[in-house]
């Protein structure tokens, strides 16, 4: 499948430029978390791995429920994200790029839970860090961002998405693992002022650090942008082997 983000290195620093206030804009992450953990059949895991895990939402929606686990081993290709991920004897955090086969190598265990929560879009690759997935347990749940994420964002800028879209995503992961089932939430997010809506595309992390806008283009794109909501959506994946 054809890379969709070239520019993975500008999405981690990105990140880590905004890590500190990531928790105070990620309204559509949290819920998005909260939902893919909502969605867990079982009440028990021993080995949970979660895939771009930030600041730990999906950590802080697990403790929250009623499900149970040994150990969560929390990856992330930020270090400045894997500061802020809440420590508990039950969780190893660990620098972990989705785009490298040594962080792959790196991993020993097998989980019988992968999950990963509004992280997996930026993948350089997704067929293949998906297959990898695929090795390092049999059930993966996730949610991950398409390209109708700021749809008309784009269409008024005359750009196109720098994520796959939502056939892609499903394409990929039906190549790796048996069992897949997909469905796709769209969000909606209003805001006062159109500068408060395009300041928080830049601190939520959400744009990957991909807009390549001058500064002419980006006062065009906030005169000519028609709402007054962001729109987000986002594919919500159960695969197993
Ligand atoms: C939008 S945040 C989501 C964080 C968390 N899962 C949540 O639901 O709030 C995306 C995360 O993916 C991480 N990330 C981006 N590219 C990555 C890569 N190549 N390998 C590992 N993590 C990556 C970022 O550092 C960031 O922590």
């Amino acid at each position: 499948m054809n890379t969709k983000n070239p520019n993975n290195q500008n999405v981690i620093k990105e990140f880590s430029r905004f890590s500190k206030d990531y928790n105070s804009y990620n309204q559509i992450q949290a819920q998005v978390a909260k939902q893919l953990i909502d969605k867990l059949p079982r009440d028990h895991y021993t080995a949970i791995a979660d895939i771009g895990c930030g600041t730990g939402a999906l950590y802080d929606r697990l403790i929250n429920s009623e499900i149970s686990f040994e150990r969560l081993m929390a990856l992330d290709a930020s270090e400045q994200m894997l500061l802020l991920h809440p420590r508990s004897k039950k969780v190893i955090t660990q620098y972990f790029d989705f785009n490298k086969s040594s962080s792959f190598a790196s991993i020993k265990d097998k989980f019988d839970l992968v999950l990963s929560s509004s992280a997996l879009q930026w993948s350089k690759d997704l067929d293949w860090t998906i297959s990898q997935l695929a090795h390092i347990g049999d059930n993966f749940y996730g949610a991950i961002f398409t390209s109708n994420t700021f749809k008309t964002i784009h269409e008024t800028a005359s750009v196109s998405s720098p994520i796959c879209t939502a056939d892609d995503i499903k394409e990929a992961f039906d190549r790796s693992y048996k069992d897949t089932q997909y469905e796709i939430y769209r969000y909606k997010l209003y805001f006062d002022s159109k500068k408060e809506l395009f300041n928080y595309i830049k601190k939520s992390g959400v744009s990957g650090g991909e807009q390549k806008l001058n500064y002419k283009q980006t006062k065009t794109l906030m005169r000519e942008y028609p709402l007054d909501c962001l729109e987000f959506e986002v594919l919500f994946v159960e695969a197993s082997n």
